[in-house]
């Protein structure tokens, strides 16, 4: 069995070869541009080769570190926001149990400005042992400073200052930023985000990994998977599938199509959609452009959303994810009173359920008017993580480059934080506060 395949049979009705072949070509075009490194945003192109040029003396680190929280520390607290922070939840609950904790639980924080969440943690961990990773590239973002500056202190607490330096890991800027500064005044083990590596591409990197690792993660499978994917992808052929990825996306869009639904039929991958909506989102919601990325989880949401996407507006288009070989599967007893009529699947397991459902769904989904594409994953595991990581990662850089714009800015993202900088009587908003006031 492929580990990955993709299957675009069902986008026919809605693409004909022609557009098809067009928009491909304009895609080799975006190919060009990005391995030429010559592009917009051609500074953030580290996690292109990543999977092979990163750095093997912190990977090391990276791992041993992880071996020492696991050996003193029940609790990872991981703090970070967006790209600091998607990439290692994400994984963390593709592989995490769904019932009953492993003997080290990851705990994200940071990734919102809940008072309540925090207040709750802290009574969690009042008996837990506890180590920190806190993440942040500028080491000035609101939400994980905060966080960081309410949990070093509980840490600092309960550990005492010397012992609590060394239960404090930082991921940031090599040599910049106010979380580096703080780091080698207090001494805490540092690792790197990497200059040329933005934010939504830096699960590979010891943003994403460390956290991972310290899950029993095998992050060594991850990379092997990036690596076979990058070997794959960075060939320049229509039949690529990242190609055929982001030609599908971009004649879908030229259609009216401006909403694309990750789908998913196995709960664990819901996280994964949260890390796929930011790397799309961000890269392409831009000069008044892009692709909306939004997500269900089937078949859940059949139950809720069914309605709006069999029979909404129509401009809906699908990518599911297929897992082909579930962890466990289950076989569907046979009932003698068979009251609730099921007996007609016995003999059959789930997972064959879950199939029909997803088969089904597609067929009906297609025949309403939302276009399907398919990636079938042949198991969740580590390697399959890091290629499709890999897989999205330069798709989405080809899609956007073919929209357009630049794929590794995120200028939209400062409007809210000047405002709320300005409400919060920051120094430096003094005009821009008087501005918000007068409007009120
Ligand atoms: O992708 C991005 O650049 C953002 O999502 C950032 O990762 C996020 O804002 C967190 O930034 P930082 O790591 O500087 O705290």
């Amino acid at each position: 069995m492929k580990n990955f395949s993709f299957e675009i049979d069902n986008i026919k009705k809605f693409l004909n070869e022609e557009e098809l072949n067009s928009e491909s070509q304009l895609v080799l075009n975006s190919f060009d541009t990005l391995m030429s490194q010559k592009g917009e945003g051609n500074d953030f192109l580290g996690w292109l080769n990543l999977p092979v040029d990163y750095d093997k003396s912190e990977f090391d680190r990276i791992k041993k570190a992880a071996a020492r929280i696991r050996s003193n520390s029940n609790v990872l607290l991981s703090v970070g926001i967006g790209g600091s922070y998607l990439g290692a939840k994400c994984c963390v609950e593709l592989f995490k149990k769904y019932f009953g904790n492993s003997d080290l639980e990851v705990i994200f924080v940071g990734n919102q400005i809940s008072s309540t969440y925090l207040h709750e943690l802290l009574a969690y961990l009042k008996d837990k042992e506890y180590s920190i990773n806190v993440i942040s590239k500028s080491g000035t973002t609101t939400e994980p400073a905060i966080a960081f500056r309410v949990l070093k202190a509980a840490l600092e607490e309960k550990y005492g200052k010397e012992e609590a330096k060394n239960r404090i890991y930082a991921t940031t800027d090599k040599a910049r930023g106010a979380l580096k500064t703080l780091s080698d005044a207090e001494g805490y083990e540092t690792f790197v985000v990497p200059d040329n590596v933005g934010g939504r591409f830096s699960v590979l990197t010891a943003v994403g990994l460390l956290p991972i690792a310290c899950a029993e993660i095998d992050i060594d499978a991850i990379m092997k998977g990036a690596q076979d994917a990058r070997s794959i992808y960075q060939v320049r052929d229509t039949n690529n599938d990242a190609v055929k990825y982001a030609a599908i996306r971009n004649a879908l869009y030229n259609k009216g199509y401006d909403v694309e639904l990750l789908v998913n039929y196995e709960p664990r991958l819901t996280y994964f959609a949260e890390w796929w909506k930011q790397l799309f989102g961000e890269s392409e919601g831009k000069d008044h452009k892009g692709i909306y990325p939004s997500s269900v989880s089937f078949s859940t949401d059949l139950h809720s959303l069914g309605q709006m996407i069999q029979d909404g507006k129509r401009h809906f288009f699908e990518t599911v994810i297929n897992v082909e070989t579930p962890e466990f599967d289950l076989n569907i007893p046979f009932d003698e009173d068979n009251l609730d009529g099921l007996n007609y699947l016995t003999g059959h397991t789930m997972d064959y359920v879950n199939k029909q459902a997803m088969e089904g769904t597609t067929i009906a989904h297609t025949n309403g008017g939302t276009p399907n594409m398919r990636i079938n994953l042949s198991e969740v595991s580590p390697y399959n993580f890091g290629y499709i990581v890999y897989f999205f990662e330069f798709a989405c850089a080809l899609s956007a480059y073919t929209l357009k714009v630049n794929p590794f800015n995120q200028p939209g993202v400062e409007e809210y934080k000047k405002n709320m900088f300005a409400l919060l009587n920051k120094p430096g908003y003094e005009e821009l506060r008087k501005e918000l006031l007068a409007k009120k």
